[in-house]
């Protein structure tokens, strides 16, 4: 059955597929164009250098080439349209088709022949297969940047019924306007649940604006955030868009919302009232539309408690509060976190991880995380990075892990004279592991990559004896 050219265009109805057809016989380009022209928008260039300055300009989906051109022949114009853009699909015409021309054409990426006279059957139906390929290839690699950038950076990882909760409260609040306060501990994830629900809302074609103030300086604050006319201040030589402007349409995310200065708070109080903010020293007010999310790793009722929070501006913001759990209250989800950070890892590192033993997952369970999920992703980083064999084990995960409170201990040490701080911190190492492994010195000397004697050794110097299970 004869495939008509609007048939075989159905299938992405609504945009037309763009063909440049390259001949230089005007006869030639005339009947492609009568065949063509229902179904699809034509281009048309005379000679080789005409067809890659279209190229160059428009989008193009496939191409028509003639082989016989002046100047550049077919084979040469295919190799540079390749090279301008790959993805375009090249179609070669020829009126004798010789082996040589047909290798070099395939190796050069070209999607088939077409040997004049052809029939319009098959003129019509090899474009559709070519356009059909583009088409698949695009979404393939849609698919793929879409997964890559879910998965790999916004996907916020946990089964724990706390974190359940919260993925619940994200897609409800998502769909709303209102203002919304994350607090958490350092490291809990409070950005990433700010941009989860600006990228579940309406507004996710909009831009996402982060800004920390603690991260500025005081004289810099304002600005960054309100923006400035030229000439408000020394040094102000354009006007600048403060982020709340940057953010329209969108969200505006503001991190650690504490640090912001008493007068600050009280701007952005007005703000939030008026809709509008007023640029450093400007005459009139933008009106805002961008949805705000604060972040917080402090109390802020507290601190409205104790004077260093304005109590309105508390209540104002705190519509929606959404409070994220520490790492060690769902210690559960940490062989989730580490399966997740290992397989960035291996790919990013082009590593290869088998396994862990159970010591190692268990030390990585039971750590209590002070730095959360931050530290987990710089731990799994790190052990990614240093690993030999396939399979981690205890030794091969930071020993930071092993020692609770290292921090304290380190702080403890910090006014000692080096050889002592030194040698302070070793007996603590020693000790950590020598208890994880019920004084069983072999292992820990395997562990602590010491010789067994040596262990001893040291042992006896800091006169500690324990009961060894392989004395
Ligand atoms: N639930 C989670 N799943 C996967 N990755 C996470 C999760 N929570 C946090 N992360 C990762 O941990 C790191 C820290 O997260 P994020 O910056 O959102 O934390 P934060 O609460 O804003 O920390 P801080 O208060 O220190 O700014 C990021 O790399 C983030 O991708
Ligand atoms: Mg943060």
């Amino acid at each position: 059955m004869a495939l008509r050219a609007a048939e075989a265009n159905e299938a992405s109805a609504g945009v037309r597929p763009v063909i440049l057809v390259v001949d230089d016989d005007p006869g030639v380009r005339e009947s492609f164009r009568l065949i063509l022209e229902d179904a699809y928008d034509l281009l048309e260039a005379g000679d080789g250098r005409q067809a890659l300055a279209r190229l160059r300009t428009s989008l193009v989906d496939l191409v028509l080439l003639d082989i016989r051109l002046p100047e550049m022949d077919g084979i040469e114009v295919l190799e540079r349209i390749k090279a301008v853009d790959d993805g375009v699909e090249v179609i070669l015409v020829t009126a004798v088709k010789t082996v040589r021309t047909a290798v070099d054409a395939m190796k050069l990426g070209a999607f088939d022949y077409l040997t004049k006279p052809f029939d319009e059957d098959e003129l019509l139906s090899l474009i559709h297969r070519a356009l059909e390929k583009r088409s698949l290839e695009r979404e393939v690699a849609f698919l793929r940047s879409e997964l890559a950038r879910q998965h790999d950076f916004d996907e916020l990882i946990g089964q724990h019924p706390e974190m359940q909760k919260l993925y619940r409260l994200i897609s409800q609040v998502a769909r709303t306007t209102t203002t919304v306060v994350i607090s958490g501990e350092s490291g809990t994830g409070k950005e990433l649940i700010a941009r989860a629900i600006h990228r579940q809302g309406p507004r996710r074609d909009k831009p996402f604006v982060a800004v920390n103030p603690a991260a500025l300086s005081d004289s810099l604050v304002e600005s960054e955030l309100f923006g400035h006319e030229k000439g408000a201040f020394t040094g102000a030589y354009q006007r600048k868009l403060g982020r709340f402007e940057l953010a329209q349409g969108g969200t505006l995310f503001l991190d650690e919302i504490s640090s912001l200065k008493p007068e600050l708070q009280a701007k952005l109080l007005r703000v939030l009232q008026e809709r509008e903010v007023e640029r450093v020293g400007g005459t009139r007010p933008v009106r805002i539309d961008a949805r705000i999310i604060v972040a917080t790793n402090v109390d802020l009722r507290q601190a409205v408690a104790d004077g260093k929070f304005r109590e309105d501006l508390y209540y104002r913001l705190n519509v929606v509060p959404i409070a994220v759990p520490p790492l060690r209250e769902r210690r559960d989800d940490v062989p989730l976190l580490v399966a997740h950070f290992v397989r960035r890892y291996t790919q990013a590192f082009n590593k290869r991880i088998e396994g862990w033993t159970p010591e190692a997952l268990k030390a990585l369970h039971d750590y209590p995380w002070p730095g959360n999920v931050r530290e987990l992703q710089n731990v799994i980083e790190r052990v990614v990075a240093l690993v030999d064999g396939p399979v981690v084990g205890l030794n091969d995960v930071p020993l930071d892990l092993l020692l609770p409170d290292s921090r304290a201990r380190l702080r403890d040490t910090a006014m000692l004279p080096l050889k002592q701080a030194t040698e302070e911190f070793e007996r603590q190492i020693v000790t950590r592991v020598l208890e994880r492994v019920h004084w069983n010195r072999s292992e820990a000397a395997r562990i602590l990559g010491l010789h067994r004697n040596s262990l001893k050794l040291m042992l006896a110097r800091w006169g500690l004896t324990g009961s060894g299970a392989d004395d």
